[in-house]
């Protein structure tokens, strides 16, 4: 008994007094250890292209909080640029890519098998996080999912109603369609190398799925989500993965047996009752606190996270934010809302 890392349980379907507890993005600017290594490593993507030092952002979050997983450092457009796109974050907007809207654009783009080359330092991150984590802590990889991915890769940027991708979608479905399974096998190179080395779950962000509607989602969202869990089980056996087809709304019914996930994260906007009768009854959900209460604090925090603890106690749950946390956020909030997840909800 308890030999089993509680996230690994969850992820089992056990049903645990207190829910494991991680968060989105907790190496992160609000920490100012990580704003330190980040200076010293330079910029953005020099950090998660150094192993040493992206070994360590992951691990700050653990040593002050004891959190009980640990995230891969990574961001999801790594692998756009490891496909050939060219990548550079403007500080204070945000990611910029070259974009893909012509047939031109795509035959620019290497075969998915060539990502390694590129992604190889992202493997030895997750190589020497698997030699130094605390041995109850799990680790996470995790990658975009292709929709996400490909909003990013058409528009260049972030957008904040996904137009360009759309576009494409409705004007040239058949090149959008291949952006789209370059994107998923990718992904499936991508996170298989990364269970290779020691990660012990996977994690798909569909930040974006919540634009996709009726067969759209079906077919950009739900088949490459099931694509991917299939390829990893197939290679990996037991490998869990987690869904967060974020957004997704009334969508996140039935997400688990539609794509094979073992768990569904929950964004905040689902009320945390409604997922437990509709989406917890398939499985482990995640989720689901508003990130804006690590700004705020207070009695609302501690009222709104035992609420959440309350609604999914009687399943398997993670708990988590509903996003990443913002670097506006007090530090001190994160230690409360872990003190009172742990003091079951109750404390
Ligand atoms: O959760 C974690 O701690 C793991 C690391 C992680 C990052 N990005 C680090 C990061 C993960 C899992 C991501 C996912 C990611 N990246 C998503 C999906 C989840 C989501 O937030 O919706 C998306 C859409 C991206 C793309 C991306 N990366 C954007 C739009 C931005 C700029 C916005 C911002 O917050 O500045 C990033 C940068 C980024 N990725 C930062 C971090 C810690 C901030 C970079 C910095 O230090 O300046």
């Amino acid at each position: 008994m308890g030999q089993k890392k509680t996230i690994l349980r969850a992820l089992a379907g056990e049903t645990q007094a207190v829910p494991p507890i991680w968060m989105m993005r907790q190496a992160g600017r609000y920490l100012p250890e990580y704003r330190a290594t980040r200076a010293q490593a330079g910029d953005f993507l020099s950090l998660c292209y150094n192993p040493e030092l992206a070994a360590e952002v992951t691990l700050q979050p653990i040593r002050r909080y004891g959190f009980d997983a640990a995230i891969l450092f990574a961001d999801i457009l790594l692998v756009p640029q490891a496909l050939g796109a060219e990548l550079w974050f403007v500080t204070g907007e945000g990611p910029r890519l070259s974009t893909i809207t012509t047939e031109a654009d795509f035959a620019k783009i290497g075969p998915a098998s060539d990502v390694h080359e590129t992604l190889n330092p992202i493997y030895e991150t997750v190589r020497i996080l698997s030699r130094g984590l605390p041995s109850e802590t799990t680790l996470i990889g995790f990658a975009g999912a292709p929709w996400t991915v490909a909003t990013y890769m058409i528009a260049g940027r972030g957008t904040p109603d996904q137009g360009p991708a759309h576009a494409l979608m409705q004007e040239n479905t058949a090149l959008f369609e291949a952006l789209l399974a370059r994107i998923t096998e990718a992904t499936i190179h991508y996170l298989s190398a990364q269970i290779e080395a020691g990660a012990e779950v996977v994690k798909i962000f569909d930040s974006w799925a919540g634009s996709l509607k009726g067969v759209a989602f079906e077919k950009y969202a739900l088949e490459p989500a099931r694509e991917i869990t299939a390829a990893l089980k197939a290679r990996h056996p037991g490998i869990p993965v987690i869904g967060f087809p974020r957004e997704a709304g009334e969508k996140y019914v039935g997400f688990h047996k539609a794509t094979g996930v073992d768990c569904v994260a929950l964004d905040n906007s689902v009320d945390p009752e409604w997922a437990a009768a509709q989406v917890q009854v398939d499985g482990c959900v995640q989720g689901n606190l508003a990130s804006r209460h690590m700004v705020t604090g207070g009695e609302e925090l501690v009222a709104d996270t035992r609420r959440i603890v309350q609604a999914f106690s009687k399943g398997p749950h993670i708990f988590n934010l509903g996003h990443g946390i913002t670097p506006d956020a007090n530090p001190d909030n994160v230690q409360l809302m872990i003190d009172t997840v742990r003091a079951g909800g109750t404390g």
